[in-house]
């Protein structure tokens, strides 16, 4: 049931804080991330009017371009990735704030010119020198990028702010993100480092945490003794697109498990934070990461699946094998698909599987997490279909679909006791309407205004690759040998399945 009146308590909050006065470097600005994202959610914020008036961009990157024809490129670009009319007004402030740069990143000679640009827009745009440092380019040059800028003083604080925003991936096993960690942190504090995840950006993820602890009911029921146990699905319909040199080097697991489903993991695993502060959330969050069992390789073998897609039909039109995609070899033995059963070794979840299973090329586009709870005695239920004594369910929708819906059994109406199942659910939309969004909104303000509690510490990174590195070091001892091992379009390779089946429990599939 729809309902549409809320109640004040649970409106969205107004417009929040004006984000600090600064200048937003981004390395790598003629790339995709800047026009679809980076530039839309900033102008999203100023329509907000929570982006400071004193706010300025400078776009760095290799093409050859004018600051002028940056601007021309970034005012088509808008039109088409802007979430809602751009009002032609506020565009026309809002891009004459936009400078760019080119240059190699591996020139030395880069910085000392972005140094004089910058001094020029601090002073044109009173920013205060408050500067964060977007890094939107290819992996190889987070650090080197970092070192020039404190080299040359451009990390220096004092009584301004400098940060720096990391994408991923962040490293590509643990050793790797550990020396990147060393690197950065040998030129920079902590909290400076914003390494961001898109998926804290995403409204539904943050609600996870409203979800269990706005609210009384559910923390007594979170735990070992009435949830059975966790699943956590991120499907995509879509392959690899035009990606496919980077993924081929990446494939799922990495692409999608230590950062992204371990966000997830860790926002429902959780215990309660004294505090919504920085280091209060992210401090549970690193103790939840820490308490995952680390699979030994028995456990590779036995409790995961990699897949990778052949030929097929996704949303009725045909999908090419993997390994016929555009930049990915012929012969690859990249996963697309990964599936596994991890425990979290603490007092709450002890003996509580967590199934998660991420993929490409599959039935539908669907991200969430199932909660399962324990059965109710069947006594009195002896003789129901036990198909319809389904347990119950509570799922957090996180997209497309955006809400919470919880199953229970109910009678079915007539004269005997039959029972079915029936779902109880809420919508986003239904009481908040939809806030256009890029879903990089909240993390840009964040970083403004100097709030990283949605962003990664060091010690969760490393945390989260060291619950892949077992899997990366038995499967590349290892490689597969029945790859493609599941069709485009369907639910992944059959492995998959039978993994709950073992366990006497089945994936939850959303078709839409
Ligand atoms: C990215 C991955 O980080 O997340 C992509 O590199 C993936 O492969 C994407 O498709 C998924 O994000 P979302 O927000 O569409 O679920």
């Amino acid at each position: 049931m729809a309902q549409t009146e809320i109640t004040p308590v649970m409106q969205p909050p107004k417009v929040g804080k004006v984000g600090d006065p600064c200048a937003m470097v981004i390395f790598g600005a003629a790339g995709d991330l800047t026009r679809r994202k980076l530039i839309p959610a900033l102008y999203n914020l100023a329509k907000s009017q929570v982006l400071s008036r004193e706010f300025a961009i400078v776009g760095v990157a290799r093409s050859q371009m004018s600051t002028e024809d940056f601007r021309n490129k970034l005012s088509k670009d808008i039109k088409e990735f802007a979430t809602e009319a751009v009002d032609p007004d506020l565009w026309e402030w809002f891009v004459k704030r936009i400078y760019y740069l080119a240059g190699d990143f591996d020139d030395k000679n880069l910085y000392p010119k972005l140094k004089e640009l910058l001094d020029k827009v601090d002073r044109d745009h009173t920013t205060h020198g408050n500067h964060f440092y977007y890094l939107a380019t290819a992996a190889d040059f987070f650090a080197p990028i970092v070192e020039q800028l404190a080299a040359i003083g451009l990390m220096e604080e004092n009584d301004r702010w400098r940060r720096v925003i990391v994408e991923k991936p962040f490293g590509h096993d643990l050793e790797s993100a550990k020396a990147l960690n060393q690197k950065l942190l040998s030129v920079a504090q902590e909290n400076q480092i914003y390494r961001i995840d898109h998926y804290l950006g995403k409204e539904t993820v943050q609600n996870i945490l409203a979800l269990r602890f706005a609210n009384g009911i559910f923390e007594p029921v979170w735990n070992r003794r009435y949830i059975d146990h966790v699943q956590i699905s991120v499907a995509e319909t879509v392959g690899v697109e035009q990606r496919g040199s980077y993924y081929d080097q990446a494939g799922a697991l990495r692409d999608m498990v230590p950062n992204h489903i371990m966000q997830l993991i860790t926002l429902t695993a959780m215990e309660p934070p004294v505090s919504f502060r920085a280091n209060a959330v992210r401090d549970e969050q690193a103790k939840t990461l820490h308490a995952i069992q680390p699979l030994s390789d028995e456990d590779v073998l036995s409790k995961t699946v990699r897949g990778q897609y052949g030929e097929g039909i996704v949303n009725g039109e045909r999908v090419p094998a993997y390994r016929s995609e555009p930049d990915v070899p012929s012969d690859s033995k990249t996963e697309t698909f990964v599936a596994m059963k991890l425990q979290i070794d603490n007092w709450r979840w002890a003996d509580v599987p967590f199934y998660l299973r991420t993929g490409k090329a599959l039935a539908a586009h669907n991200t969430h997490i199932v909660i399962q709870f324990r059965r109710a005695p069947f006594v009195m239920f002896r003789d129901t279909p036990v198909e319809t004594l389904m347990p119950n369910q509570l799922i957090l929708h996180i997209a497309p679909e955006e809400g919470i819906s919880l199953r229970f059994a109910a009678k079915v109406p007539g004269p005997a006791m039959r029972l079915g199942a029936v779902d109880m659910n809420f919508e986003y939309a239904d009481y908040f309407g939809t806030q256009p969004n890029t879903g990089y909104e909240r993390l840009l303000h964040d970083c403004m205004i100097g709030d990283a509690t949605l962003f990664q510490r060091a010690d969760m990174v490393e945390a989260g690759w060291c619950v892949v590195s077992p899997l990366l070091d038995v499967w590349k001892a290892l490689p597969p040998r029945s790859f493609p091992n599941y069709a485009a379009g369907s639910w992944g390779p059959k492995e998959a399945d039978e993994l709950l089946e073992r366990d006497g429990r089945h994936w939850r599939n959303f078709e839409k």
